[in-house]
């Protein structure tokens, strides 16, 4: 694997997520205000050519797995060239989007033509009211079609993301539980984390480990599943049931020390982590990498701290491990 994007704690960086545009046709509340954020002037962000270049250029030092994140991807007009573009790298093994499903039903075949692989699917609430209230714009529908088409077309799993939010939709994660009795989804529950303008407070975070107790009472045989070194979700089952469920623990229950992601910006800069505010050109990528941290700051500090609203960093990255400041969870993650 190549020196250049190793790490110094040894972490392989074999999993690049590249956002294609900071615009949104969502205004989801966790994200973002609703006048929406500052956008980068359209000429500093990166061409097909530009994206496709880095791309090359991370493939060929061993990445092996591209997301392709926002702002929202599929509002880009070359998001099929792209991925058909992505396709023809020897050497790329993945590659994925993760998207509001707000444009999904209407461009899966194309997707599945140009070669993707994978999909996550933001799905906060099966309430449509509710819904519309989170994401502050009508479209539940579009998005539950969006997802039984990418179901129907053979995706498995299709990962279903839900930031869950106390006094918003807390009160639904048994139902989404229950979604996957007949669904052959991959239900991640994810503790709300804050960024610039999305008015997180820590009343509102809802833990896994709460969640986790809640979800026990309805099915005490939930199962823990065995998962990937380097996934950012811990897997459970119902036993019997089609799908899966997952938590994301970014905030009680960091993952940074399996963490393989590197991240470009829309507007072509370089974050190495979620949480960090290294943001460097193409020249320094490999200084960036060699300095990356060994987690991020944890709880208390990354509350505090500065960090662009997620949508400016690419909302379809991966994070790292702060001291549990809320309680141990019973399952320690495997890594
Ligand atoms: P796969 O493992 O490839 O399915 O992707 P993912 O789960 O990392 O990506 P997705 O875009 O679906 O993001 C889901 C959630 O993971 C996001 O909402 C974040 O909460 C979390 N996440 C992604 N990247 C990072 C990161 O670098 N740091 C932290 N702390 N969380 C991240
Ligand atoms: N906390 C947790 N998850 C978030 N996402 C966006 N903002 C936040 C936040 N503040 C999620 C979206 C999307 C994923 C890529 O990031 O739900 O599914
Ligand atoms: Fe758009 Fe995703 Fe942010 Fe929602 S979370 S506003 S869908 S970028």
């Amino acid at each position: 694997f190549s020196a250049f994007l190793t790490d110094s704690f040894g972490r392989r960086h074999s999993y690049l997520r590249i956002s294609l545009t900071e615009k949104c046709n969502l205004r989801c509340q966790y994200c973002m205000p609703e006048e929406g954020v500052k956008l980068t002037p359209r000429a500093q962000l990166l061409s097909t050519a530009e994206v496709l270049t880095l791309a090359r250029l991370f493939v060929h030092e061993g990445v092996e797995k591209i997301r392709l994140t926002g702002g929202e991807p599929l509002i880009r007009p070359d998001v099929l060239d792209i991925i058909a573009e992505l396709r023809k790298l020897k050497g790329l093994k993945t590659i994925a989007v993760t998207t509001n499903g707000m444009n999904l039903s209407r461009l899966l075949p194309g997707l599945k033509q140009a070669g993707l692989d994978l999909l996550n699917i933001s799905l906060d609430s099966l309430v449509p009211a509710k819904f519309e209230f989170i994401v502050r714009r009508k479209g539940f529908h579009k998005v539950m079609e969006g997802i039984d088409k990418a179901i129907e077309m053979g995706y498995n799993p299709v990962k279903v993301n839900c930031v869950v939010m106390r006094g918003l939709n807390e009160d639904e994660v048994l139902d989404f539980v229950a979604l996957t009795e007949r669904k052959p989804l991959d239900v991640r529950f994810i503790e709300y984390m804050p960024f610039d303008g999305n008015k997180w407070n820590f009343k509102k975070m809802v833990s896994y480990q709460e969640m986790l107790d809640h979800i026990r009472q309805q099915w005490p045989n939930l199962e823990q599943m065995q998962g990937g070194e380097t996934d950012t979700a811990k897997a459970f089952k119902v036993p019997g049931y089609k799908g899966q469920v997952g938590f994301i623990t970014s905030m009680s229950d960091h993952f940074c020390g399996s963490c393989n992601r590197l991240r470009i910006t829309a507007d072509g800069n370089l974050k190495v982590c979620l949480f960090g505010n290294v943001e460097e050109l193409l020249e320094i990528i490999g200084a960036a990498v060699g300095r990356k941290k060994k987690q991020h700051a944890g709880m208390f500090s990354i509350s505090q701290m500065k960090n662009r609203p997620m949508i400016l960093i690419g909302t379809k990255p991966t994070p790292t491990a702060p001291p549990p400041l809320l309680p141990s969870p019973h399952v320690r993650r495997h890594r």
